[in-house]
């Protein structure tokens, strides 16, 4: 049974495919954590809640050391999952046990606890999965009292790891733009505190929101390894904290508690996002499996959660602002030749775009570089069998605008302060309700009114001075959270209205990449940075979390040299990198001669074949560039049938030799074939592995290998 509750222990278990969780209500009615870890079967396992001695000696009551909502109160000064100041300026919370459900099916619960004197109730949330050791959480927290209740703080869970005096191996993930996802590994700061977090508005901006705990042997294919990560695209904070004195580590994260509170009013309640987490015995890569199974089975929007995404062309990389209609119709016709089968106008189609001074926020076509609309740009793309797409950044607009013109006021700011802009860009308030209408009616006649099959949603600069003048000083501080919440309104709205639309979500690049967006975004953009060696790094951290099919970007295959670094290598390596997620190009293809052309030909055709394996099966990180200077990446599809192993070499000194390559995920027995290799069985292609080799600068290789 997946979720019980053993009323002799007053024990609630939850056991998903290969792990468990257990909390238990102690004798003081408190709720308790027990265990999260490998599978027990037997509830009598457990170690049982009670009062236990600290490291000096000294009684530590069992409330304080795993509460499983920790409180702030009591003698409790660690980090709190709930901060309150209540009506008569009480700022301590004692929440007891009340009552649990479980659903029909067993895979969901709610726990509530209720202070034990105010009608302050939390609802405590969880779920799980058929198939995948992961559990989601979150907190409903709700004022039952006749006054308001401020919230300082509200995560939305706090996991403890099981086993108390273990010095636990964190691993996280420091983002910039360019650079995002760069995996680091601490060891878990003894009696301290580590805080992944971000203040910037965005998810991605400094830290990526996840973490991974391992007992500092995990490996990428093996080793019990717990992880998780928010689904919140705004300020989160996940802290991860070891309490010396008793011997705890533990995790507790949710929205970001900087620059917030939040008036909970009478028979008003507060949701909190939830925090997805999982453990595994399969170390890195079995955690990274685990999350693109729950994106792809449970979350990612269906139309295209189990099939390929287009191949996309899109005009960024090579024109930047410099779009109309002619340039799009002659682009159009060379990308439909070469087997592109979505065109995406990038920025600068709109309104006075012509550079990032000028136009945000005016969405309808500019009438100089587009005199008749999009209507026969859209169709002439489609005449050509391609589906069309365009970019729009909803949250911003430039002062250069009709629409700031029309509405000052919907633009975040201080009235004492002058607004601060960035990219020549501000933020528009879309915690007010007036301005998610405005975002959502302009969307929705831009889909309703043209064929358009796929939204570049962009954003491009940090969230600052976030004042709220239309509201009383105390919902200020809640802007963060109702925007996150706006956001996440607009993006369902979409999706549910027009469901075979593919968005795309962008942030300058990969800054708002984070695991809410896979509800609504079937793409992502990984990175602005293109340059081919820097995205070997990037995908790896990129896919410790998302699908490696969602990584997007302007284009995979751009100009020679193009992007950060001036980088050149050739455009068989570029491609290849591109096929890894869903494939992109963004070169001035009438620059390109007719070699070119049947290059890129070709490389579209092998992605077209490899792309169901690529896109829906599973990913084995076979060796890394962190580790070695080569990497390499393997597909399994969901059959067993195919496989797919990209080689991609840095810079190799000459005679440099490589131990043979030993692949993952294949079936021990079965005997395959493969492209340049006699066949061998999955037992030999795991255990023994294949020769290669690679040769001087930017070398790759691709070996495709077929049950037989
Ligand atoms: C930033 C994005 O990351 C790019 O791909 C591109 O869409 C530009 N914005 C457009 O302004």
């Amino acid at each position: 049974m997946p979720i019980t509750y053993n009323s002799n222990h007053k024990m609630l278990v939850i056991r998903t495919e290969k792990s468990a969780y257990a909390v238990q209500v102690n004798p003081d009615g408190y709720l308790s954590n027990l265990y999260w870890g490998p599978m027990i079967s037997r509830d009598n396992d457990f170690p049982v809640s009670d009062v236990r001695y600290g490291r000096c000696g000294a009684r530590i009551s069992a409330r304080r050391i795993r509460e499983e909502y920790s409180c702030w109160g009591g003698i409790f000064s660690e980090e709190p999952c709930i901060k309150v100041l209540y009506p008569d300026n009480v700022r301590d919370v004692e929440a007891v046990y009340v009552s649990h459900s479980i659903s029909e099916d067993k895979m969901s619960a709610v726990i509530t606890l209720k202070d034990i004197a105010y009608d302050l109730y939390i609802d405590l949330c969880y779920r799980i999965y058929t198939g995948l050791d992961i559990i989601d959480r979150h907190a409903v927290i709700r004022n039952g009292m006749d006054k308001p209740v401020k919230l300082e703080n509200a995560a939305s869970a706090v996991w403890y790891m099981p086993d108390d005096l273990i010095d636990y191996r964190l691993t996280y993930m420091t983002s910039r733009w360019g650079r995002e996802y760069d995996i680091q590994r601490i060891e878990v700061p003894t009696g301290g505190k580590f805080v992944i977090d971000s203040r910037s508005g965005v998810s991605n901006s400094h830290m990526y929101p996840y973490f991974g705990l391992d007992e500092g042997s995990a490996t990428e294919r093996d080793g019990k390894y717990w992880f998780g990560t928010l689904q919140w695209s705004v300020n989160h904070k996940i802290t991860v904290e070891n309490d010396d004195f008793i011997g705890i580590t533990r995790v507790t994260g949710g929205i970001n508690d900087f620059d917030f509170d939040w008036q909970l009013d009478p028979g008003c309640e507060f949701e909190t996002p939830i925090f997805t987490c999982g453990f595994t015995e399969r170390g890195f890569g079995g955690a990274s499996r685990m999350l693109h199974d729950y994106q792809r089975l449970y979350i990612n929007p269906r139309a295209y959660a189990e099939k390929p995404l287009p191949v996309i062309y899109n005009s960024w990389c090579a024109f930047e602002f410099d779009v109309d209609a002619a340039k799009i119709g002659e682009l159009a016709e060379i990308a439909a030749k070469i087997g592109v089968e979505l065109f995406v106008i990038d920025d600068g189609w709109f309104g006075t775009r012509t550079s990032d001074k000028a136009g945000l926020g005016d969405w309808y076509p500019d009438p100089n570089r587009f005199p008749e609309g999009l209507g026969p740009v859209i169709k002439q793309v489609n005449d050509l069998g391609m589906m069309f797409g365009i970019w729009v950044e909803p949250e911003m607009v430039n002062p250069d605008s009709e629409l700031y013109r029309a509405h000052p006021d919907w633009v975040i700011s201080f009235p004492t302060r002058n607004r601060e802009l960035s990219r020549s860009q501000c933020i528009l308030n879309i915690a007010r309700d007036d301005v998610k209408e405005f975002i959502i009616g302009f969307l929705d006649k831009l889909l309703s009114e043209n064929n358009i099959g796929y939204l570049k949603w962009d954003m491009n600069r940090f969230v600052s001075q976030p004042g709220w003048d239309s509201v009383p000083e105390c919902r200020q501080r809640g802007f963060w959270y109702t925007y996150g919440k706006n956001l996440h309104d607009i993006f369902r709205y979409i999706n549910e209205k027009f469901p075979d639309v593919i968005v795309e979500n962008c942030a300058s690049g990969g800054l708002r990449a984070d695991l809410a967006m896979t509800n609504y975004c079937s793409r992502l953009n990984r990175s602005d940075n293109q340059d081919p060696l820097d995205e070997l790094y990037l995908h790896e951290g990129f896919t410790y979390v998302n699908r490696s099919r969602s990584a997007g970007g302007a284009g995979h295959i751009g100009a020679d040299g193009y992007g950060i670094n001036r980088r050149f290598a050739p455009l068989e390596y570029r491609a290849r990198i591109g096929m890894m997620g869903s494939l992109g190009m963004s070169l001035d293809l009438r620059k390109c001669d007719e070699e070119r052309l049947a290059k890129l030909t070709e490389f579209v055709r092998i992605d077209k074949e490899l792309r169901q394996t690529v896109q829906t099966g599973d990913l084995y990180r076979l060796v890394s560039a962190r580790e070695d200077d080569y990497c390499a990446y393997e597909f399994v599809s969901r059959d067993g049938s195919e496989a797919v192993v990209f080689i991609f070499g840095k810079s190799m000194n000459y005679q440099r030799s490589f131990p043979r390559l030993k692949l993952d995920g294949l079936d021990p027995a079965a005997e395959y074939s493969i492209e340049g290799y006699r066949d061998m069985s999955g037992e030999g292609l795991m255990n023994i592995g294949l020769r290669f080799s690679l040769r001087g600068d930017f070398d790759s290789k691709l070996i495709r290998i077929k049950r037989k």
